[in-house]
């Protein structure tokens, strides 16, 4: 038996201006997780995924190319050059919620990914293991950036520009976010189209939202690489201002925003494709608290509270 994970993550700052080949910042999210485990199957039965907590089982050689799952197993035993269809049992599970802009498919994608490859004795590059899932956020989300796939196969803080390599950087500090579900489901496929049609209507207009928040994005990685995470706040309002203005978030997502800058975190914003799923927000440990009190007494479902740890620069 063999057992890989992969954890949940957020982009602090760029998403959909990503789409447009602007850079933006992602970070892991360990408290939450998904796993996979190989084990040997019945002999002459083929290969059996199941993903209780997405309340799918099936057999590999009857599975379509819609099924993402079945198109990254198929991907990664193609690549390992084994059988397209070995006895094994797959089974899938993940503590982070769905729909929410936590990059669960991806992550669950990645988790089976490494799990294949233990299974063959093999550990893959984090680069392979982005490449593989990158095909299953293809049928998930339609034209993703590629940046769910990249932050949760590296596992690191990234700065990712598509199609360029994504390059791992570190926090000179730590700095804790609160992330809150906003009760809705995230509708990224949803938003990311909505966005698109916009964009060809005013294309001057969406660029120029797209080019304030790369500057964003790189006012962020300097903050944080230079130890200043505090001024993370600031760019957070600033960054859902132009997510307000171009059109993916929600009452909901800025009522939940409100409350937590209200309750003492020093900025906020909504996480993701918006249209629902996740906000963060920038808390210290005197205002950690009082903001997830707030946001729940506000309505959120859940808050999960993590640190981006200091690590050493550059990383590997
Ligand atoms: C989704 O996590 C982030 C978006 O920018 C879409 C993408 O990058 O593919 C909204």
């Amino acid at each position: 038996m063999v057992t890989a994970s992969a954890p949940g993550k957020v982009i602090l700052v760029g998403e959909h201006a990503v789409v447009y080949g602007r850079p933006a910042i992602a970070v892991p999210v360990w408290e939450t997780v998904a796993r996979a485990q190989v084990t040997l199957g019945v002999a002459g039965r083929g290969c059996v995924i199941q993903a209780r907590d997405l309340g799918r089982t099936f057999a590999l050689g009857e599975a379509g190319d819609d099924e993402p799952l079945a198109v990254v197993a198929r991907a990664t035993l193609a690549h390992l050059g084994l059988a397209v269809d070995p006895d094994w049992q797959i089974d899938l599970t993940s503590t982070i919620p769905m729909a929410s802009g936590m990059g669960s498919g991806a992550a669950v994608c990645a988790a089976l990914v490494r799990a294949l490859f233990a299974q063959a004795g093999e550990t893959p590059d984090p680069a392979t293991v982005s490449d593989l899932v990158y095909r299953a956020e293809q049928i998930y989300h339609g034209t993703p950036s590629g940046i769910d796939n990249t932050v949760v196969a590296y596992g690191k803080p990234v700065w990712f520009v598509r199609g360029s390599p994504p390059v791992v950087f570190a926090s000179a500090q730590p700095f804790t976010l609160a992330i809150a579900g906003s009760g809705e489901p995230g509708l990224t496929k949803q938003t990311v189209a909505a966005v698109r049609a916009r964009r060809q209507e005013n294309p001057r207009r969406y660029d120029a939202w797209f080019d304030e928040i790369a500057a964003l994005a790189q006012t962020a990685r300097t903050a944080i690489e230079q130890g200043a995470p505090a001024q993370l706040g600031p760019l957070f309002d600033y960054n859902h201002a132009i997510l307000q203005q171009i059109g993916v978030s929600t009452p909901r997502l800025d009522r939940l925003v409100a409350a937590a800058r209200r309750a003492g975190a020093a900025g906020a914003k909504l996480s993701g494709g918006g249209g629902g799923g996740n906000l963060i927000a920038l808390v210290d440990d005197a205002a950690a608290p009082a903001v997830r009190a707030a946001l729940l007494a506000a309505g959120a479902p859940r808050v999960i509270v993590t640190t981006v740890a200091a690590q050493p620069f550059p990383v590997a």
